[in-house]
């Protein structure tokens, strides 16, 4: 039993990857289950209704989403019938959309949560206390259960990490667009990883133009920050393998793929 998941999709650079690769690496890998972070999908921020479809046509399962979820207006009107994506769990009471979905696949039910750290971060409601209750109620339901922690700071995801371990198939970071090299299963038999990294322009500060960031870090004056039009791109994932009965991790290996680091399809 496999998971495969995308990290943080930029823009149209990081769509355009996810619709060329996506068919490959599934082909490759051959996950039951594959998971795509959409929250930086329309032009670095939020994500529209179009853009979650075309995931979906790519062959994503389930799209999370994090901190950029609101971003994009449109997502009011469609979040609550989209039933393979998810938002950060730990938003106050009454928000629109949910923190823990079921998706099946090839006989199997995965559940997805999603969660956003505090450190660093906006204020939300503890995403320890929400992330256990949700873990609680996916286990009356499968034993495979993959957490998004979207979050700032490592300290913070590794904690939850440490907090699932042995209850939750993977506890898999995003929000910093870099990829993190400390995959590990953990004593209990949790997948883990810092941070999955970023999906779309491989030449940028974090997916956006690379000039602008950086005049904002010379001057100190407010700048917008673009998703490049143009150049060099990247893909970031993970593949986790699953014992088929406990649902706890066997391996999880990062996957990365640009120029430095070529795709090989077998
Ligand atoms: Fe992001
Ligand atoms: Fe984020």
């Amino acid at each position: 039993m496999k998971i495969l998941f995308v990290g943080d999709v930029v823009g149209s650079p990081g769509r355009e990857m996810v619709s060329e690769y996506l068919p490959m690496l599934k082909k490759k890998y051959r996950p039951e289950c594959t998971i795509v972070n959409g929250e930086n999908a329309a032009a670095g921020r939020g994500i529209t209704q179009k853009i979650y479809r075309q995931f979906l046509n790519d062959g994503a399962d389930a799209v999370t989403l994090g901190n950029h979820a609101w971003d994009n207006k449109e997502i009011f009107e469609f979040i609550d019938e989209a039933k393979q994506l998810v938002r950060p769990a730990n938003f106050p009471e009454g928000t629109p959309g949910k923190g823990l979905i079921f998706v099946k696949q090839a006989g199997l039910e995965v559940a997805v949560i999603n969660i956003q750290g505090r450190t660093f971060m906006p204020p939300l409601d503890c995403p320890f206390t929400a992330v256990e209750m949700l873990v609680e109620e996916a286990r009356k339901r499968t034993p495979f259960i993959f957490v998004d922690v979207h979050a700032e700071a490592t300290s913070e995801k590794q904690a939850i990490g440490w907090l699932l371990d042995g209850k939750v198939s993977a506890v898999v970071g995003t929000h910093t667009h870099v990829q993190t090299a400390d995959h590990r299963v953990l004593p209990k038999g949790t997948a883990y990883l810092s941070d999955v990294g970023m999906t779309g322009p491989y030449d940028s500060i974090l997916g956006m133009e690379k000039e602008a960031v950086l005049k904002k870090f010379l001057t100190s004056l407010p700048v917008r920050f673009e998703v490049p039009k143009s150049g060099r791109t990247q893909l970031s994932a993970c593949l986790i393998e699953l014992d088929r009965k406990t649902g706890l991790a066997k391996t999880i290996d990062p996957i990365l793929i640009n120029d430095d680091h070529p795709f090989i399809a077998e």
